[in-house]
C-alpha cells in the first residue's frame, strides 16, 4: 500500500492546521512558493556536496538543478541542502578526519527538517561511504546519484591516469628520466574536465560498491561526469526518489548482508581501493551488519580481478563505461552475486543488469582470462597484526609476495619523508619500510602515507617496488608491496609500535601471514618501555574524533553512531 499523504513526514510541518505549520507555509510562501507546489507532496531534500575547492564535485550545482526537474515531474518538492564538501586533494591531514562528520551532518539534516526523501550527490573518495552511512542512520528512503569520473588525462596521444600516473612520472623525475617541460605536461594534462579520479581509486570504487549494493539508478555509476547521460541519470533519480518516498523504500531494505555481499564482490573484481574495505565495513556496521576483514578474505579468494583499469590493469574509467561499465561487469559476475537484493529502482538486481553486454574483452576480461586470478585484496594476520593489515597484491611487485627482509622504521611522517631523499640512507631493495603513527589516531585522520616513496637512490638504480608497512591507508590510484591499516595502530600501542630498525620482518601473502621475527620476550621489554605518544587534537571536532573512532578492522566509524535507537521525531513547537 503507497503511503498517504498525511503520512508524509512533512505533513507534520506543511499539512496540519496549527500555528506552527501556518509559519512553515508562510515562509515557503516567503520563498515564493504556492501551496500547489509542496501541498501535500513528498519533500526531497538533495543533498549537495558540491564545493568551488572540490574539482570532482564542479558539476554538482547543474546536477542538483537536474535532479529537482525530475522531482518535480514526479510531484515531488525538491529542496536543495548543501553539506561539507569532502576535497580529497586539498583536505588536511585526510578528508578520512572528516568522513563521519558528514555522515553526522546527512544524518541530522534528514532528521531535523521536513525532509520524506533524499537523493545524495557526491563521489569524491569519502563522499560515498559518508553519505550512505548518514542516510542508512537517517532510515529515510535515498537515491545516491554517484558523481562520475572525470575523462581520461591526455599526454602527447596516451593516457594519463589520476594518481597512479602522478607517483609513476614523480619517481622518473626523482630518476632524472624525464624534464621539468615534461612534468608540467603531465600537470596539464592529468585532469582536464569535472569528475572524480577516472583510475579504480576509491572514488570509483565507492561509487561502484555503491551501485552492487543497489543504491544508485542502474549503470549510474559508470558514465563519466561530463556525458550528457549523467544529467539525464540526475533526473532519473529525481523522478524516482519521489516514488520511493510513496513505497516507503528504506536503506534498511535494500542494504542487506546480500547486498554488502555483493558490494565485496564487485569490490574485489574490480581490483578496488584498500580504502575501500574500511568504508564498506563502516557502510554495513551503520546498517546493524557486523562485518569484519574475514569476509574480504573470503570473497576475494573466490572472486578474480576482471576489471582491467589502472592500478591494477591498464585503463582508465571512462574505457570502462564504453566497455559496458558496471551492469556488464556484474553480468558476467553474476555466479558471485545475489541477484534477488533489492535495489532503488524498485527491481532487484538481476533485473538491473539484464541485457547488459560486454564491447571490449580487455577492458573487462572474461572469469577465466582474469588481470589477477584472486580478488583485489588480502587480509593479512599474524604478531605484528593481530587485528588484520591489508595488502593489495594485484597492484604489488610478484617477488615481495613472499619476502623476508629487515625493516627500516619511522617513528612519523617528516622523519621519512626527510630519510628516503638522502642518498647515504643504507638501504638495498630486500629492506622493508615501516612508517608508524600513521593511523586512524596516530595520523590524525589515518592519511593516504602508506605508499612510502622508494628511497632516491633505489629509484635511480631502476628500483620501483619495495615492500612497505604502516597503519596508514594509501591512495586506491596507488600501488606498489604496500601492507596497509595495520591494527591496532601504534599510537595506541600495537606491535606495530615495538618494531625497531634491523629486525626482521617476514611476509607470505598466500599464507596471509605478517611476522616479526623478535622474541617474545624481548617484544615484552619493548612493550614495557613503550610510552604513549601526546594527545594530537586538543579541541573542537578533533577531539570528539579522538574520543569516539574505532580502529580500521572496524571502519573507523564513531561509537555513538552504530546503530541503537533512531533519532526520535523532532517535536514540532
Ligand atoms: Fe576527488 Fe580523487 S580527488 S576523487
Ligand atoms: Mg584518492
Amino acid at each position: 500500500m503507497p503511503k498517504k499523504p498525511e503520512e508524509l513526514r512533512s505533513h507534520r510541518w506543511f499539512g496540519v492546521n496549527d500555528l506552527r505549520s501556518f509559519g512553515h507555509r508562510s515562509r515557503l510562501k516567503q520563498i515564493g512558493y504556492d501551496r500547489e507546489d509542496f501541498a501535500g507532496k513528498p519533500v526531497i531534500a538533495i543533498i549537495n556536496t558540491w564545493s568551488d575547492i572540490n574539482p570532482c564535485h564542479t558539476h554538482l550545482r547543474a546536477r542538483a538543478e537536474e535532479v529537482k526537474r525530475g522531482v518535480w515531474q514526479a510531484g515531488g518538492f525538491p529542496v536543495e541542502m548543501p553539506a561539507i564538501s569532502l576535497a580529497e586533494t586539498y583536505q588536511k591531514p585526510s578528508t578520512m578526519l572528516y568522513r563521519n562528520l558528514l555522515a553526522m551532518e546527512v544524518e541530522e539534516l534528514g532528521r531535523s527538517y521536513p525532509v520524506d526523501g533524499m537523493v545524495l550527490l557526491g563521489g569524491c573518495d569519502k563522499t560515498t561511504p559518508a553519505l550512505l552511512m548518514g542516510a542508512i542512520s537517517a532510515g529515510l528512503p535515498s537515491v545516491f546519484v554517484p558523481a562520475g569520473p572525470m575523462l581520461r588525462g591526455n599526454l602527447r596521444g596516451g593516457y594519463l591516469g589520476s594518481g597512479s600516473d602522478t607517483w609513476k612520472y614523480w619517481d622518473d623525475l626523482r630518476a632524472g628520466l624525464i624534464s621539468e617541460r615534461d612534468w608540467a605536461d603531465v600537470e596539464n594534462g592529468i585532469a582536464r574536465s569535472f569528475g572524480t579520479c577516472m583510475t579504480m581509486g576509491t572514488a570509483a570504487t565507492m561509487m561502484s560498491v555503491a551501485e552492487a549494493m543497489g543504491m544508485t539508478l542502474p549503470g549510474a555509476s559508470s558514465i563519466p561526469a561530463p556525458d550528457s547521460n549523467h544529467s539525464r541519470m540526475a533526473s532519473a533519480a529525481g523522478r524516482r526518489i519521489v516514488e520511493m518516498v510513496w513505497e516507503d523504500l528504506t536503506p534498511d531494505r535494500i542494504i542487506t548482508p546480500r547486498a554488502v555481499d555483493n558490494g565485496i564482490a564487485v569490490h574485489q573484481a574490480l581490483g578496488g581501493s584498500t580504502n575501500g574495505i574500511i568504508h564498506i565495513i563502516a557502510i554495513a556496521r551503520r546498517a546493524g551488519i557486523p562485518l569484519g576483514l574475514d569476509r574480504f578474505d573470503e570473497i576475494s579468494r573466490k572472486v578474480p580481478v576482471v576489471a582491467n583499469i589502472r592500478p591494477s590493469g591498464a585503463y582508465l574509467m571512462e574505457d570502462f563505461y564504453y566497455a559496458g561499465g558496471l551492469r556488464a561487469l556484474m553480468s558476467m559476475l553474476s555466479p558471485h552475486l545475489d541477484l534477488s537484493c533489492q535495489t532503488v529502482a524498485g527491481i532487484p538486481l538481476g533485473e538491473a543488469i539484464k541485457g547488459a553486454q560486454i564491447w571490449n574483452e580487455d577492458v573487462i576480461r572474461p572469469l577465466d582470462r582474469p588481470v589477477f586470478p584472486q580478488g583485489g585484496t588480502a587480509i593479512l594476520y599474524g604478531n605484528l597484526a593481530p587485528a588484520g593489515a591489508v595488502i593489495k597484491p594485484s597492484a604489488a611487485e610478484p617477488r615481495l609476495l613472499k619476502h623476508r627482509g629487515p625493516a627500516i622504521v619511522f617513528e612519523g611522517y617528516d622523519e621519512m619523508a626527510e630519510a628516503v631523499e638522502r642518498e647515504d640512507l643504507e638501504v638495498t631493495p630486500d629492506h622493508v619500510l615501516v612508517l608508524k603513527n600513521a593511523g586512524p589516531l596516530g595520523g590524525p585522520g589515518m592519511p593516504e602515507w602508506g605508499m612510502l616513496p622508494i628511497p632516491r637512490k633505489l629509484v635511480k638504480a631502476g628500483v620501483r617496488d619495495m615492500l612497505r608497512i604502516s597503519d596508514a591507508r594509501m591512495s586506491g590510484t596507488s600501488y606498489g608491496a604496500c601492507i596497509l591499516h595495520v591494527a591496532p595502530e601504534a599510537y595506541v600501542g600495537g606491535p606495530l609500535a615495538l618494531v625497531r630498525t634491523g629486525d626482521m620482518i617476514d611476509v607470505d601473502v598466500d599464507a596471509r601471514r605478517l611476522h616479526l621475527d623478535v622474541p617474545e620476550e624481548e617484544l615484552a621489554r619493548r612493550r614495557a618501555d613503550w610510552m604513549p605518544p601526546p594527545q594530537r587534537l586538543p579541541r573542537g571536532f578533533g577531539a570528539l574524533y579522538a574520543a569516539h573512532v574505532s580502529q580500521a578492522n572496524e571502519g573507523c566509524d564513531f561509537d555513538f553512531l552504530l546503530p541503537g535507537a533512531r533519532l526520535p521525531e523532532p517535536e514540532i513547537h
